[in-house]
């Protein structure tokens, strides 16, 4: 168990009731729970009823384990639920987006009219580029309104998007467009990030180089920068979309069309593609949105402050507060020690009311002190949201207290790529919180703490989160792979979704998010898969065998650290450990750089050949090593231990 696990525990006994602030509403709001307790189905297609269908549905569930289709027969089109039905119900002039850009003077105001041409023109671009209904798109764009019109144009036309974070390398932006299939990819010249222009085009050249089936590349033109242009295949998103007709007639799709997939690490090298559909995707997205963030779409101006790039960017940036009609503030920067206090003058600039963030920018900011937000009025926010790790209490209470004044409650959000929505969480004005934990399943979500066998664990016990019913956002397998998606996420327990999390239950029953129980690593809110890791660094010429743990950070959540063993004829040489951290960052991306690498004679494994990854955990937390009794040969964390002494200053 982590140390903030065991800090989490100790921190139980705190409680902070629900504030009157939410009185209003918190009856309905809890009264949702027993109308889910007495028919869930019913309850579902309640929130389905939220949205525009063109055609009912048949049959909420039919449930065909680990497959599941909502909403059966009905048709909808997703473009239509988060753009025009707010145009035709007289809110074509809310503004949909407050834009900023990196660079201060960068900004611009979209409204849901506007956003409407934009989608307009962008799918009908797309049709003209010859993209039908079913035919993935990938896209590896900045933090710009064009990626949300692409999504969205995506969705409107029944093209399935694929969005790779444009911070990921060419190499791993290939392997997904390969996987996908995709034939058309949308990118930028480049992006800015921490005030500096950076390229993106020559990673799509890169990697389309390596695919041969892509026919177009749209590019957005952004930094300005020169780009190399393949008169064959590159377009310009404003020679080509600018000059498109601003109707567009949307078709309705069926509630089970594929909406987009969305690469995530598993425990094996390969990246696993997670499919999302149409229907039960966007109900569950638009509840949570407008339930766990108590969403007032008239008066309030929310922020998720994630990149698009990943399930947080998709659900809460996208499609959650668009089918909602809220306003909300999209932002292409990151926080970094140059600007400080960019984040709080853009919330007192816009009086953000809803912030949704990770616990590690939080505790960046707690590193750099409070004085920074000091200087601004952030007394608009009346909701904080949390997501992508376990957040410690201390930065649960920094939170509340420097962020929220001591008054606005933090929901704690649990799910994942693979859930779509969030499914563990306080509710604003009916949950009392406790600092740490992520508290109930949400209304209509069924999940439990289970032992090895399966069997749930009493009140105060730990064991492994599962899912016991199925939910309209639940991932409907892995692209290409159903026997992928069988053996990761239905097959440890029978009839139960394994999230790969360990929890606990307290004493009184709330949930407490232990982090990940498989070898997937959770690196800034990011999921990093150690095997991944460890392939990229075997491809190097100069290592032989290689194994990758993630160490409690500070500030990172985990941290990567990596064991080496070198090829025979290889010398360690002084510029070995960043040639192979730079070697990391081309084959992932320079998420996946190592915090630190050790190189050692040996690995330790067990006499079946399988590495102990819970003993380098161990050296590389600095931690006495533990148990070595079933270790092939045990004198091997001595040499590992030596070679730890020697490479201290090799942190990156
Ligand atoms: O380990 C859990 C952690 O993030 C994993 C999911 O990662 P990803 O698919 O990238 O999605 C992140 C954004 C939803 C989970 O298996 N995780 C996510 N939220 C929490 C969390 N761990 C603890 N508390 C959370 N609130």
């Amino acid at each position: 168990m982590s140390s903030d696990a065991l800090s989490n525990l100790l921190h139980e006994e705190r409680r902070f009731p629900p504030s009157d602030e939410f009185a209003a509403e918190a009856v309905a709001t809890s009264e949702l729970y027993d109308a889910a307790a007495e028919d869930r189905l019913g309850f579902w297609e309640d929130q389905a009823r939220a949205l525009h269908w063109e055609t009912d549905w048949e049959q909420a569930l039919d449930w065909q384990p680990p497959f599941a289709k909502w909403f059966v027969g009905g048709k909808l089109n997703v473009a239509v639920n988060c753009v025009d039905r707010h145009v035709d119900a007289g809110n074509g002039d809310r503004v949909a987006l407050h834009w900023q850009g990196d660079p201060v003077d960068d900004k611009r105001t979209i409204t849901y009219r506007d956003l409407q041409k934009l989608v307009n023109q962008t799918a009908n671009a797309l049709t003209e580029l010859g993209v039908e209904a079913g035919d993935p798109v990938a896209v590896y764009m900045p933090m710009i309104p064009e990626t949300i019109a692409t999504l969205l144009a995506c969705a409107r036309i029944g093209a399935p998007h694929t969005v790779v974070f444009a911070g990921f390398s060419a190499d791993a932006l290939a392997s997904r467009i390969r996987d996908a299939d995709a034939r058309v990819v949308v990118t930028a010249d480049g992006q800015y990030r921490r005030g500096e222009a950076a390229p993106l085009k020559p990673n799509v050249d890169d990697a389309v180089a390596k695919c041969p089936d892509v026919r177009n590349v749209l590019v957005v033109r952004r930094t300005g920068s020169d780009v190399t242009w393949n008169e064959d295949r590159d377009l310009w998103w404003h020679e080509v979309v600018d000059r498109q007709p601003e109707e567009h007639e949307a078709q309705a799709f069926d509630s089970e069309h594929p909406l987009f997939i969305l690469y995530t690490s598993g425990t094996t090298a390969k990246p696993k593609g997670i499919l999302h559909t149409t229907g039960g995707y966007l109900t569950q997205v638009a509840y949570t949105h407008r339930n766990v963030f108590d969403l007032k779409p008239e008066s309030d101006v929310y922020w998720c402050a994630a990149d698009v790039g990943w399930v947080t960017g998709h659900s809460y940036i996208v499609y959650g507060p668009l089918a909602n009609g809220a306003t909300s503030v999209m932002y292409e920067g990151v926080p970094h020690p140059g600007d400080k206090d960019r984040w709080w003058k853009l919330i007192a600039e816009h009086k953000v009311s809803i912030l949704y963030t990770a616990p590690t920018t939080i505790r960046t900011y707690m590193k750099w002190g409070p004085e920074p937000l000091q200087e601004h009025d952030l007394s608009s926010l009346r909701v904080l949201g949390s997501v992508g790790e376990p957040i410690n209490p201390e930065a649960w209470m920094w939170y509340r207290e420097h962020v929220g004044g001591d008054k606005t409650p933090i929901v704690d959000t649990w799910w994942q790529t693979e859930t779509g929505a969030i499914m563990i969480s306080p509710l604003p004005g009916v949950t009392a919180t406790k600092p740490g934990s992520a508290m109930r399943p949400l209304p209509g979500i069924s999940a439990e703490v289970v032992d090895e066998e399966g069997k749930p664990v009493p009140n105060g016990g730990g064991g492994y989160l599962v899912l016991t019913e199925p939910w309209p956002s639940m991932l409907r397998g892995i692209w290409g792979d159903d026997e992928r998606y069988k053996e990761t996420y239905w097959s440890r327990f029978e009839d139960m979704y394994f999230a790969g999390d360990g929890a606990k239950k307290d004493e009184d029953g709330d949930l407490w998010l232990l982090g990940r129980v498989d070898d997937v690593m959770n690196v800034s809110g990011h999921r990093i898969s150690t095997t991944e890791v460890e392939s990229a660094l075997v491809s190097h010429p100069k290592v032989a065998e290689a194994a990758v743990v993630g160490a409690n950070d500070p500030t990172t959540g985990q941290g990567i650290v990596a064991f080496v063993i070198l090829r025979g004829s290889a010398a360690e040489g002084e510029t070995l450990v960043k040639d192979l951290r730079d070697h990391v960052a081309k084959e992932i991306g320079p998420i996946a750089k190592p915090r630190q690498i050790l190189v050692v004679a040996e690995l330790p494994k067990t006499r079946s050949g399988k590495i102990m990854r819970r003993l380098l955990r161990d050296v590389a937390e600095h931690r006495e090593v533990g148990d070595v009794t079933t270790l092939a040969d045990p004198t091997v964390m001595n040499l590992i231990g030596e070679g730890l002494d020697k490479s201290k200053g090799d942190e990156g």
